[in-house]
């Protein structure tokens, strides 16, 4: 099967002022239908710039990404964003959720946007998943940092994405929620098959994947293609 998310070759350099920054330096990354992965690595060797490349949020110096099937490079401004509405869900660090809007409201504008409905059947199943039954008629600023980040995940996987992007999702989060908010993106992996994609720089975070990636200076260190389906 086509992996859900392939760059090959995959450059990044930032020009800020007369200095240029080279955030990617040949990444080669498959991810497979199902998988939970884990990108690891220090502050500043390219984890978020390959998030957002990966995701079509910024265009990479050179290389191909292509997410299911799809070569973002080929693709005009337009169709990029349908992709990324139709196929990718993000969650970042600091939870970007609307202010104004309850729970509710910021799980379900993502089904708007998205252009197909809403669909009540995938809204009940995320909610209960994420336990937020409770808490749907709350503002973000009712909530805890856990409960936020359990709304920012439920808004990133009602659309049912081919691909979840999810950006240090518990950097902001003491060791408790963090646990929490780990155990519900694993078991969003097994109990939907929800593919996944998680940036980290704390080991124990990364355990939670079932593949862990090293990254340095703008690469991956590891092995490129994911394992073969175990055959038993
Ligand atoms: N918009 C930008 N303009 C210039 N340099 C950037 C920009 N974003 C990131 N960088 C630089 O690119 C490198 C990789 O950054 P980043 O992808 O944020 O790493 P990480 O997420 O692993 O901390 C760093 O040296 C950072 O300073
Ligand atoms: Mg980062």
């Amino acid at each position: 099967m086509e992996p859900v998310v392939k760059c090959q070759d995959l450059w990044k350099i930032y020009h800020s002022g007369k200095v240029e920054v080279p955030a990617l330096r040949g990444v080669e990354l498959e991810v497979r239908e199902g998988e939970f992965v884990a990108i690891m690595g220090p502050s500043g060797c390219g984890k978020s710039t390959l998030l957002y490349v990966l995701g079509g949020l910024t265009p990479p110096s050179s290389g191909r990404v292509l997410v299911d099937g799809n070569d973002l490079g080929e693709m005009s401004d337009g169709e990029r964003t349908l992709l990324r509405r139709r196929k990718i869900g993000f969650v970042f660090q600091r939870f970007n959720l609307l202010p104004t809007l309850s729970a509710f409201g910021n799980i379900a504008i993502a089904q708007n946007i998205q252009g197909d409905g809403f669909d009540p059947h995938r809204f009940e199943v995320t909610v209960d998943l994420l336990g937020l039954k409770e808490r749907l008629h709350h503002k973000p600023s009712e909530l805890s940092g856990g409960e936020q980040q359990r709304v920012a995940i439920a808004r990133a996987v009602v659309t049912d994405p081919k691909i979840v992007l999810a950006d240090e999702p518990t950097g902001n989060l003491d060791s408790q929620n963090s646990e929490a908010v780990l155990k519900m993106l694993k078991h969003l992996n097994q109990e939907l098959g929800q593919t996944l994609v998680m940036i980290t720089h704390n080991p124990e975070a990364a355990a939670y994947a079932e593949r862990i990636l090293h990254m340095r200076d703008g690469r991956i260190l590891e092995p490129v293609a994911a394992p073969l389906p175990d055959p038993g």
